[in-house]
């Protein structure tokens, strides 16, 4: 790994803002290989130099990965020439490490979107022979069957006669002129979810995808937040890599 300055390296693992780290610095709370450094010019190699701030090991971690509650009205994008994109979510650092978001939700739809800059990561959890299940929390308007968890399990044919993979429907409600339910759906064609309604004769009004395989949407971050994966999801992640 090239060495890189100390102080531009804190920064970019989010110890604050460049002058920030400077301050850290300067006020010796920084060691490198156990010995205080004052210089915040001074070469560190990412990979191999120990690096602690106030004594707490810092860990540097190749890649990074992104929990963000994607707001409605936002694109699944990294840029768009009229229209706000996830990565216009960011704030340094994050939003000078090249992250992009793994997958899409529509315009419209809310909720659990990974952005990372691990392509090997990005490409393998979409491999339609990963099956990865996203969870999406979703309303729809319409008369709708008392058998309509069947319909799902047993694989709707959307418009273009495409049968779908069997889909876990989890009814919360059911009403004469609606549904509140959880959907689970293994593949991920364009506009599935609401193709998959108008299927059964209704539309789509609310939609959130609340968990992608074992990570679950963060119900503390509000929308347009972003956090860390945990060690615990960075685990899943890496379990997702190694079976490609
Ligand atoms: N299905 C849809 O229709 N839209 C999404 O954003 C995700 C799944």
């Amino acid at each position: 790994m090239p060495l890189t300055r100390l102080d531009k390296l804190l920064a970019d693992m989010g110890e604050g803002t460049r002058s920030e780290v400077k301050k850290l610095i300067k006020n010796g709370r920084v060691k490198v290989d156990g010995k205080t450094t004052s210089d915040g010019a001074f070469k560190v190699d990412a990979e191999t130099s120990a690096i602690s701030v106030d004594g707490r090991e810092l860990s540097y971690s190749r890649f990074t990965y992104l929990m963000l509650n994607k707001p409605s009205g936002v694109i699944s994008a990294t840029e768009d020439n009229s229209q706000k994109v996830v990565t216009d979510l960011l704030e340094p650092p994050y939003s000078k490490m090249g992250l992009f978001p793994v997958g899409r939700l529509d315009k419209d739809t809310a909720g659990l979107l990974i952005l990372t800059n691990d392509g090997d990561f990005a490409h393998s959890s979409l491999s339609p022979k990963r099956h990865v299940p996203k969870t999406y929390y979703v309303e729809a308007k319409g008369h709708f069957s008392s058998d309509i968890a069947i319909h799902f399990n047993e694989g709707i044919v959307i418009d273009g006669g495409y049968k779908c993979k069997s889909a876990f429907l989890d009814t919360i409600r059911l009403e004469a002129d609606g549904i509140a339910a959880k959907l689970t759906i293994t593949e991920g064609k364009f506009h599935q979810i609401k193709r998959m309604f108008k299927a059964e004769g209704g539309e789509v009004t609310f939609l959130k995808r609340i968990a992608f395989g074992e990570i679950k949407l963060d119900e503390s971050l509000a929308e347009g937040e972003i956090r860390l994966l945990t060690d615990d999801e960075l685990k899943y992640i890496s379990e997702l890599k190694e079976k490609r």
